[in-house]
C-alpha cells in the first residue's frame, strides 16, 4: 500500500515508516516540522535503502495537502501529526485544539475528497483519565482528561467516529499507545525532545549522557510497590509494527477499530532506572521531588484485544527498551544537528 504519514519526521511516525518498507510499503510523509528535523527522514532513507517523499506541509494547510493528495494516490494514512506536550497544553490551550482538532478536520476531509476512507490515528492512553480498571482493556470508560492535550485525543476519537458510522465506507483505526520509549537499533534515529524533557526516558537518557545533573523523580508516596508511578513501557519498534498489522485491518475493511499497544506489564520509574543502569553499566542519580500535578499512579494496558483481532504482540522487554534508548542518546548527545 502506499501511505500518507503525516508527522513522519517525528519519533513515532521515523520509526513506522522504517516498519513500512520493511512489509513491502511506501510511504509519503507531510510534516511542518513544528517538532522534528528532516535529518531523521535521511537517516530513514538509509536504513530503508529508500528515499521517502517529504513535503514540508502544515495539516492546516488544504491547499498544500492537495498539492500531495493530487500528485500521489494514498490507499491509507497514518496520521502522527499533532502537538503532543502536556505541561504545554495547558499554557496554550487554543494552539492545542487548533493544531490537533482543526488540523484533523482539514486532512480527513481532504483525505475523503481524493477517494482515500482508510485511517490510523495516533491515540493515547491518556484518554482513559484515571482508569477504573488495571489492567487497562478497551472497555474501559474513557475517562476525565487532566490537560487539553488529553482532551484533544478523546474529541479527535469521537470525531472518527461519528465520521466512520455516517459513512461506513471509512475504515478507522484508533489505537491507543501507552509509554513509547527506546529506539532503532542502529541507534541512528530516536526521540529528539526539544529543551527539558517532559517524559520519563528522555530524562533519563540526559541525566546518564552528562546534560542533566539528577533525575527528579515525581512523587515515591503513590499506591505502588515501591511508591513510584507505574507505566506500561512500550518499545517504538513495537509500536511501529502495531500500525503495520492495524494496515492488514484496514485491508480486511474492519470499518472501526479500537486497540490498546501496550505491553501489558507495569513498571515504577525505579524499576526503569534500575533497569537502565544494569543494562547499560552507566549511573543514573535521582532525588525524590513533589508529585507532579495531573500524575497518576497506575496504568498499564491489557493488550489482548490487538493479540486476538491483529495479531500483534509486543516482543521487547524494558531491558531492551533501556539500551536501545541509551544507544540512540550516547551516539546522539545533542539529538539530530541543526540544518
Ligand atoms: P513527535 O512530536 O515526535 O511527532 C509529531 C510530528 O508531527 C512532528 O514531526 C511535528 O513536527 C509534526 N506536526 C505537528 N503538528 C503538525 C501539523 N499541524 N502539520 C504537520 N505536521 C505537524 O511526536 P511522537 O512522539 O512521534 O508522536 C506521534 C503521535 O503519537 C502524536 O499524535 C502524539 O500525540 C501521539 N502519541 C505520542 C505518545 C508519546 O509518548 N510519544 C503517546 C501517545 C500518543
Ligand atoms: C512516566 C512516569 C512520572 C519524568 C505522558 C503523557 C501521555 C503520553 C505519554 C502522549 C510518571 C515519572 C517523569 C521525570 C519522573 N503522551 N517521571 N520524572 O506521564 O505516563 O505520560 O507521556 O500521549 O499522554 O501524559 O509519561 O514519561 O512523563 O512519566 O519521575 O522527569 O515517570 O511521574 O510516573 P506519562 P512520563
Amino acid at each position: 500500500m502506499n501511505i500518507l504519514v503525516t508527522g513522519g519526521a517525528g519519533y513515532i511516525g521515523s520509526h513506522t515508516i522504517i516498519e513500512l518498507y520493511k512489509a513491502g510499503h511506501t510511504a509519503v510523509v507531510v510534516d511542518n516540522l513544528s517538532n522534528s528535523n528532516p535529518e531523521s527522514l535521511r537517516r530513514v532513507a538509509r536504513i530503508t535503502g529508500s528515499e521517502v517523499p517529504f513535503f514540508k506541509v502544515d495539516i492546516r494547510d488544504r491547499e498544500g495537502l492537495d498539492r500531495v493528495m493530487g500528485q500521489f494516490k494514498f490507499d491509507a494514512c497514518i496520521h502522527f501529526a499533532g502537538l503532543k506536550a502536556v505541561g504545554e497544553s495547558v499554557a496554550k490551550p487554543l494552539e492545542y485544539y487548533e493544531n490537533n482538532i482543526a488540523g484533523t478536520l482539514v486532512l480527513v476531509q481532504a483525505l475523503r475528497d481524493h477517494g482515500c476512507r482508510n485511517i490510523i490515528f495516533s491515540s493515547s492512553a491518556t484518554v482513559y483519565g484515571n482508569p477504573e480498571i488495571i489492567p487497562i482493556t478497551e472497555q474501559c470508560p474513557k475517562g476525565v482528561c487532566t490537560n487539553p492535550y488529553g482532551w484533544t485525543k478523546s474529541m479527535l476519537e469521537q470525531v472518527l467516529t461519528d465520521m466512520q458510522k455516517a459513512d461506513p465506507e471509512w475504515n478507522v483505526v484508533l489505537l491507543r499507545y501507552f509509554n513509547p520509549i527506546g529506539a532503532h537499533e542502529s541507534g541512528t534515529i530516536g526521540e529528539n525532545p526539544n529543551g527539558i524533557p517532559n517524559n520519563l526516558m528522555p530524562y533519563v537518557t540526559q541525566v546518564a549522557v552528562g546534560k542533566r545533573a539528577e533525575l527528579g523523580v515525581f512523587g515515591n508516596d503513590y499506591d505502588t510497590p515501591d511508591g513510584t508511578g507505574v507505566r506500561d513501557y512500550i518499545h517504538v519498534v513495537d509500536l511501529a509494527r502495531g500500525h503495520v498489522k492495524a494496515l492488514q485491518a484496514i485491508e480486511r475493511k474492519c470499518g472501526l477499530g479500537l486497540y490498546n499497544l501496550g505491553t501489558g506489564h507495569g513498571y515504577s520509574v525505579l524499576d526503569v532506572v534500575r533497569a537502565f543502569e544494569k543494562v547499560n553499566g552507566v549511573k543514573v542519580p535521582y532525588s525524590i521531588k513533589p508529585r507532579r500535578p495531573g500524575d497518576i499512579a497506575t496504568c498499564y494496558s491489557d493488550p489482548s484485544k490487538a493479540e486476538r483481532e491483529l495479531d500483534w504482540k509486543a516482543e521487547f522487554g524494558i531491558e531492551e527498551m533501556c539500551r536501545d534508548s541509551w544507544n540512540w542518546q550516547k551516539n546522539n548527545p545533542d539529538g539530530y544537528p541543526e540544518n
